[in-house]
């Protein structure tokens, strides 16, 4: 009887003490799920975005890129925060300022999982990275607008296919690849966060958004769906608007931000867009960039938006009213459009737009080259075969 009650305790022991030291089953260590991929990166700041699959506070640590080993020394921090508190969450942003321009960076994303709050107290988990070990450190360069050169090819209108993406990237040399512009509907709609990695955004980290800048010029497929109005927590997240400029080299660009083909009030909008407003806010901001030095001072000036001024919809028509005036007065280099899903090339003087247009199709990748003197645009099928050119000589 003894003999029994004694087993009967040990084993209660070892059961009291199993749940506290042994792995709770379907319990795991935090990991990053998506990312990291670069946005925003400019000349002395980048913004590095990842999501983590338990909420945790996420942070950067950069090192120069030179011979040393990542685990040298203690790297800098750059944490994501708000308003002086480092964020709980499992989509993580950090913008990593005061860098400088035209140099390379190492960098390592971070997070550590929180598990609670016991008061003033803050309970911590595991803690997870990227690969700095049995791998090369991410790394990138920011941007220079002394550079000589610049490299940059351009796709749009995947609505989710990967299998495109990836036949399009494999078509650039990455090495020699300064950035990509993703120039709208990569995908369909924005259902969730996970059909947005799955639909284009996986692919394309695999592939370079890690290392090679993305510079994403939203179209109208992305405005639709639940996610919709949160597509900018993924994508220029710690900017104040999705259009933007930005010079690499000798070409400054300009990203517009289209917004929806037909008017706010039809049907299937269902009354949650006020794009005409937006145009209208956004062609008063469009009006101060193309005077700015960052314009006017470029060898280059290359204007990106998913939609061309043409086609007959409400939405065409407002950007062919509200942008192109000032366009044709700015004379920019070029207008790189997509979103007809078929080529079309405009010379300049053409449908009253005072300057080459190019609508990429969804089935051509754009790269283009430039230096101070000219700006070769190229444009290649699936193929790989060169279908059109256009070369600017200054
Ligand atoms: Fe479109």
């Amino acid at each position: 009887m003894y003999s029994l009650m004694k087993h009967t305790l040990s084993f209660f022991l070892f059961l009291v003490v199993a749940a506290y030291t042994l792995p709770v089953w379907g319990q795991h260590n935090v990991r990053i799920i998506h990312g990291p991929y670069l946005q925003n990166v400019g000349t002395d700041e980048a913004t590095v975005v990842w999501v983590t699959d338990k909420p945790s506070v996420g942070w950067v640590e950069m090192a120069p890129d030179d011979d040393s080993h990542f685990y040298a020394q203690e790297r800098p921090k750059y944490f994501d925060t708000q308003i002086g508190i480092k964020r709980i969450s499992s989509l993580h942003v950090v913008k990593i300022e005061g860098l400088q321009a035209g140099t390379r960076y190492r960098y390592r994303a971070c997070a550590q999982e929180v598990l609670e709050h016991k008061g003033n107290q803050v309970i911590y988990g595991s803690i997870t990275s990227t690969d700095v070990y049995s791998k090369a450190p991410l790394a990138f360069t920011t941007l220079d607008p002394a550079k000589e050169s610049v490299s940059f090819a351009m796709v749009n209108d995947i609505h989710g296919d990967n299998a495109r993406l990836e036949k399009m990237v494999g078509m650039c040399n990455l090495e020699q690849t300064d950035l990509f512009l993703f120039n709208g509907d990569m995908v369909s709609y924005s259902q969730d966060q996970e059909q947005l990695f799955s639909g284009f955004m996986d692919k394309a980290i695999e592939l370079f958004a890690g290392s090679v800048p993305v510079y994403y010029c939203r179209g109208n497929h992305e405005t639709r769906g639940p996610m919709a109005s949160q597509f900018k927590n993924y994508f220029n997240p710690k900017t104040e608007e999705l259009y933007y400029m930005f010079r690499q080299g000798p070409v400054c660009f300009v990203v517009l931000d289209c917004g929806e083909d037909k008017p706010d009030s039809d049907v299937e909008y269902y009354g949650i867009t006020a794009y005409d407003e937006y145009r209208t806010r956004q062609a008063r901001w469009l009006e101060k960039a193309l005077k700015s030095e960052l314009y006017r001072e470029a060898p280059f000036k290359v204007i990106v938006c998913h939609m061309p001024p043409f086609g007959g919809w409400h939405g065409e028509l407002d950007i062919a009213r509200k942008f192109f005036p000032l366009l044709n007065e700015a004379k920019p280099d070029v207008y790189l459009s997509a979103h007809l899903h078929r080529y079309v090339r405009l010379e300049a003087g053409e449908n009253g737009v005072d300057f080459p247009l190019i609508v990429n199709s969804n089935k051509t990748l754009l790269k283009a080259q430039a230096s101070r003197s000219q700006l070769d645009i190229r444009i290649y099928d699936l193929e790989g075969k060169e279908t059109d050119r256009l070369l600017i000589r200054k």
